[in-house]
Parts: structure tokens; sequence; C-alpha cells
């Protein structure tokens, strides 16, 4: 990846996927680019639910995967990156967040593979998110609480999410000079919109995300998904915007 001058750092659901035609004009776009254009998935998805998303949307092959919201790195062969892990384990205590939540009939937990983060869907009680997230820090468990789109809730390690995932990736793997954009539609990319980089909230983004207060380099698309994205690279590097402040 150090090799590639462009970077398109994206979510997946809302964001990178949802308008079909919109992602073939961005993609026709980024092959018409003299320059190629890397790509990282970061989603919030478990790796075997981002797999098939992309298999059955037939989307290209990311340079990088990051998924259950910034716990997980993979390269494309499926292999993770072991010292991101081991850093999550650290001070992970998911016994102890299931336990805390057992007390709130209203969040049911939601079936992952592993307990790599903890997350929970609410429906109707919404109440019951700020009373888990004060139960949380009650007990001083170490974490980071993300809530998305009025319905999902995910407990991560302290040190986890998208944004400290994504971080860790470009200063391991990207050209420090790489022109990079983030986007996103939903709470669980808020932390990697705010990182002060080329970013774009999508046109169609839930409501935690247009309530964002404005910071720097943070672009609102008029356009959905990839229409978004497309419209926020045009904004940062179309002709005559050479430099990014
Ligand atoms: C995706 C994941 C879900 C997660 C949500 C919010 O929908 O499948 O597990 O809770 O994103 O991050
Ligand atoms: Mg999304």
């Amino acid at each position: 990846m150090k090799n590639k001058k462009q970077l398109l750092a994206t979510d997946l659901d809302g964001t990178f996927v949802g308008d079909k035609d919109a992602l073939g004009r961005l993609l026709e776009y980024f092959n018409s680019s003299p320059e190629e254009v890397a790509l990282i998935y970061v989603t919030g998805r478990h790796l075997s639910s981002a797999r098939a998303l992309m298999a059955e949307e037939g989307l290209p092959l990311p340079d990088l995967l990051i998924t259950d919201v910034g716990t997980s790195i993979y390269h494309t062969d499926g292999l993770e990156d072991i010292n991101w892990k081991q850093d999550m384990q650290e001070d992970w205590q998911p016994g102890m967040v299931a336990e805390i939540a057992a007390a709130f009939p209203a969040l049911e937990r939601q079936e992952l593979p592993d307990d790599r983060r903890v997350s929970f869907t609410v429906t109707d009680d919404i109440g019951a998110v700020d009373e888990f997230r004060k139960a949380l820090d009650a007990e001083a468990i170490p974490h980071t609480f993300i809530f998305s789109s009025n319905r999902d809730i995910d407990i991560l390690p302290s040190r986890a999410g998208k944004g400290n995932a994504l971080e860790y990736v470009l200063r391991k793997y990207a050209r420090d000079d790489v022109k990079l954009l983030i986007a996103g539609d939903s709470g669980n990319d808020r932390d990697m919109l705010s990182l002060g980089h080329p970013s774009v909230i999508v046109g169609n983004a839930q409501a935690e995300l247009l309530e964002m207060e404005p910071c720097k380099n943070l672009f609102r698309a008029n356009e959905n998904c990839a229409g978004g994205i497309h419209e926020a690279w045009l904004h940062f590097y179309g002709e005559g915007r050479k430099s990014v402040g």
C-alpha cells in the first residue's frame, strides 16, 4: 500500500454500499485516475459478514479490511494484524461487560463469532442505553461505548474504535503524503471522521452524524452513499484543489 499515493478509507453499509449506480461511477472515476487509489474498508461487521457483503455486491478487494468496529485488522489474504489484536486484549473484560448488561432486559446481545467486542441491539427502551453506559462507568470497566443508528450498541476494548484502528493502519501501512479521504454515515464512524484528515459525512447519514460539530477537514456531502464520496473527493482533490488545509 506504501506505493499508492491516494487512499479511500470507507465504511461499507450506507456509505460505500447503498447506491450501486453511484458506486459504479465512483469506481470508474478512480479507475481513470493516473494514480491508483488504495482502498481500506472500515466496517462494523465481523469478518465473514463483511466478506459476504463484498461478494454479494461485487465490491473490489480492499488493500486492508478493518472489521468489528475497529477491533480487528486483516490483510487481503485473511492474515490478521496480530499486534493490533494483542493490544486490544490488554485490559479487555468481555465477561464483565456481559454481566453488567444482563441487568438491562432491553439490550439484546448480538450473536457474534467471538468476544473481541460485545454488541447489543436495543429497540424500544432507548433510555436503557444511558443507564447501561452509566453502569459500565460506575464499575470502572475499561471500554469504548459506541451507539449507532438509534439501535446498535458496541462495547469495545478501550483503545479500539474505527478511528484508532485507522490511525494505526495509516502509521504502519500508508505513505505520509497520501491523498486520503475517510467516509462514513453513522455513529460508529464518528471517531474516524473526527481525526482531522479529509473526511465526508454522506448525504444519507444517520441523525447522530448530522448533529456532529463542524471540525477540521470534515465535509458534508449532498449526495448519498458512494455519490457523496465522489462529491467529497472532487471537493478535496478535484481540479485546482491540489492541497488540503
Ligand atoms: C454493523 C454490525 C453490528 C454493529 C453495527 C454498529 O451493523 O453488523 O454488529 O453493532 O454495525 O457498529
Ligand atoms: Mg454505515
